[in-house]
């Protein structure tokens, strides 16, 4: 039996009409944007979007735009083969893979911009609010290229798509965006593209990351603490035995990232640190409601 392997498209014009082509046959498209080596929680993403569409569209493309160091830009792996053999495996129809020139011709001098806390905390405040203007860049043209029903994003870059959904909103983008649960291995670890390159050892130390958001959960749905600061306190704590200085560790508002003033409603606690030379982020949502008190991790 031959494997399938979906076909792989370079160019926008060539991507539109493989799309309308298959419109014209009734089909509807769920879009997941990577910037490629896959794992399985881009695997969960076009899952999901198999399950909902005929056509599944999968962009690969490592977007300079949105790096702040050109180290790590240099440093990403990339594996093209590999993440068209595993989009297609999880259900993938078509996958986009452009050159840098297709997404940004000669000329190309516009940016889409979100201003206010949602792009200037956290990620904002540690990598610069130009990594959210290459982001809501490049998906925006990938939206436009693609024209999808629904696009797919995972939450444990929970900061993303909340600003995928503010520009969307306020741009009247016809498309419905989805959160999906982040996937995490046994021990806990949020899936990353970035996890391949942490040693045997940096993986081991990286797990103090969901457990130090896991303490800080549970300090505040068991009670044991009364507020955001003292949540916060026990999350760094937890790090702080494994060797790790966060970047940030903050209890914040889930719908503006702004740093919670009181332990009630539904809180996300959000944490960045660096292990093994590696840039790692996470986050988990916590109900502070103690009476139906519930961390999902
Ligand atoms: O989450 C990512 O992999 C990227 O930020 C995205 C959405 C593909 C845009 O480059």
């Amino acid at each position: 039996m031959t494997e399938r392997i979906v076909q792989t498209i370079r160019t926008v014009p060539q991507l539109r009409e493989e799309i309308a082509g298959r419109r014209a046959a009734g089909a509807t498209v769920g879009f997941v944007p990577t910037m490629g080596a896959l794992h399985a929680g881009h695997s969960a993403l076009i899952e999901r979007a198999a399950s909902e569409h005929e056509v599944v569209v999968v962009s690969i493309f490592v977007n300079p735009a949105q790096f702040n160091r050109a180290d790590d830009l240099e440093q990403y792996p990339r594996n093209e083969p590999a993440d068209v053999k595993a989009a297609t495996a999880a259900g993938a129809t078509i996958c986009f893979a452009p050159s840098v020139a297709e997404i940004y011709p000669q000329g190309f001098a516009s940016s889409v911009q979100v201003r206010g806390p949602l792009t200037e905390t956290l990620e904002g405040k540690e990598r610069g609010v130009g990594h959210f203007d290459g982001m809501a860049t490049v998906v925006t043209v990938l939206l436009n290229a693609v024209a999808p029903d629904v696009a797919y994003f995972g939450a444990k870059d929970a900061q993303q798509a909340l600003v995928v959904r503010r520009f969307v909103t306020d741009l009247q983008i016809p498309v419905e965006i989805v959160t999906a649960d982040t996937v995490r291995d046994a021990n806990g670890l949020a899936l990353s593209s970035r996890n391949a390159r942490l040693s045997a050892g940096g993986i081991e130390q990286a797990l103090a990351i969901s457990a130090a958001l896991q303490a800080a959960a549970n300090a505040i749905s068991d009670g044991s603490t009364d507020s955001p600061e003292a949540a916060g306190a026990a999350g760094i704590e937890r790090l702080r035995l494994a060797g790790i200085t966060p970047e940030y560790f903050a209890i914040t508002d889930p719908a503006t990232l702004e740093p919670a003033r009181q332990l009630s409603g539904t809180l996300l606690i959000a944490c960045a640190a660096t292990v093994d030379g590696v840039r790692l982020i996470d986050n988990l949502t916590v109900s502070a409601n103690r009476e139906a008190a519930t961390a999902s991790c």
